[in-house]
């Protein structure tokens, strides 16, 4: 199987591509990604000599350069996407741009094409904020709070839109949190990791007591990858880790585990509209497709305070600005 997959210079991308290579030895991908300042080259390092894998540079809101590519393609993984919500609310542009019309430009695209399944990557933000009690569950309604929630919420209607009207066959995945290696350092956990490494304060906003549920990115990658083989088209599917945490815990967590006193903590103005608690229910797609996530909550936040201790060129080159000098090539 040949996968178009997008965004794959970003975060969950880049570790999608590592995992799905190594758990698909006979496929290949070809990565679209624009490199906007959250994509980065350097997460997919040693993958440029693999003859399974193929870097194009280009935006997934220019039809005819998306159009090209799908020729000979068999599956599209929509990750590309504007992705933090703090910026979504300094200016919502680029996220209808990107988040929207690209999603739909990728949609038509794929749909003339023939392509054969079509993932959209989407998240749980798009339900919006969960009383103390109750878990988002498919039936959900979408209720999103921020420009960044209501510009993945609207593709999705369009990814459901196509699969209605042009019997094409699209699914859509929606996961909590993510956490991980190659994550970039404006998030809560890398931004906290990288933050205590350096001895500055960490931004808590609010009170702390904001409610996430979290999973480790392989998990996630793990469970596009069933999709991808078994999901039924036309099908929503929730990913989530059981995992709820407050901010205010894993600020403390972190600190702790990288033996830092407590006063960096610093609470800040909170973020306007900001969620108060997430919780996924994956029932389904763990009795029908039979996903599990891998990793426990402790763990794998060592595990990934880890990298970030043993990968400081990583962040430091994306800190200083210094990785955007990278040459963009293929
Ligand atoms: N990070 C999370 O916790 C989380 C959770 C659930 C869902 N998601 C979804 O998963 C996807 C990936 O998230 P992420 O955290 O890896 O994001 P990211 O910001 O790290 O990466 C996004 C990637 O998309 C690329 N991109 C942006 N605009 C593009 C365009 N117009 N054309 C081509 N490429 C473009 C960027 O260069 C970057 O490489 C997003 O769709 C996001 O909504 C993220």
């Amino acid at each position: 199987m040949k996968l178009l997959v997008t965004g794959g210079a970003g975060f969950i991308g880049s570790n999608f591509i590592r995992y799905y290579l190594k758990e698909n030895p006979n496929d290949s991908i070809v990565n679209l990604d624009k490199l906007t300042y959250a994509g980065n080259l350097e997460n997919l390092k040693g993958l440029e000599r693999d003859k399974r894998y193929k870097f194009t540079h280009g935006d997934i809101t220019d039809f005819n350069f998306v159009d090209s590519l799908l020729k000979d393609v068999d599956a599209v993984i929509n990750f590309a996407a504007e992705s933090h919500v703090d910026r979504s609310i300094d200016d919502p542009s680029p996220f209808l741009n990107t988040n929207i019309i690209g999603t739909q430009l990728l949609l038509e695209s794929s749909r003339r094409n023939k392509i054969h399944r079509f993932i959209q990557v989407s998240t749980d933000e798009v339900y919006g904020s969960l009383e103390p009690i109750g878990l988002f569950t498919e039936r959900t309604a979408l209720r999103p709070n921020s420009p960044y929630a209501a510009s993945k919420a609207s593709a999705d209607l369009l990814t459901r839109a196509y699969f209605k009207t042009y019997n094409f066959p699209a699914i859509i995945t929606r996961c909590s949190n993510n956490y991980g290696p190659y994550q970039f350092p404006e998030k809560l956990i890398p931004l906290f990791v990288t933050n205590a490494l350096m001895d500055e304060p960490l931004p808590v906003y609010g009170d702390g007591l904001n409610i996430r549920d979290w999973l480790y990115v392989e998990d996630h990658c793990s469970a596009i990858d069933i999709v991808l083989k078994k999901g039924k088209e036309g099908e929503i599917y929730n990913i989530g880790g059981n995992t709820e945490k407050k901010n205010i815990e894993i600020t403390d967590k972190i600190l702790n585990i990288l033996k830092k006193p407590l006063t960096l903590k610093k609470f800040v103005k909170d973020r306007p509209g900001h969620d108060r608690r997430y919780a996924i229910d994956s029932t389904k797609i763990k009795m029908e497709l039979g996903w599990e996530p891998k990793y426990q909550f402790e763990d794998a936040l060592r595990k990934t305070i880890q990298w970030y201790i043993d990968n400081k060129e990583w962040w430091e080159r994306i800190k200083s600005g210094e990785y955007r000098k990278i040459v963009v090539s293929g």
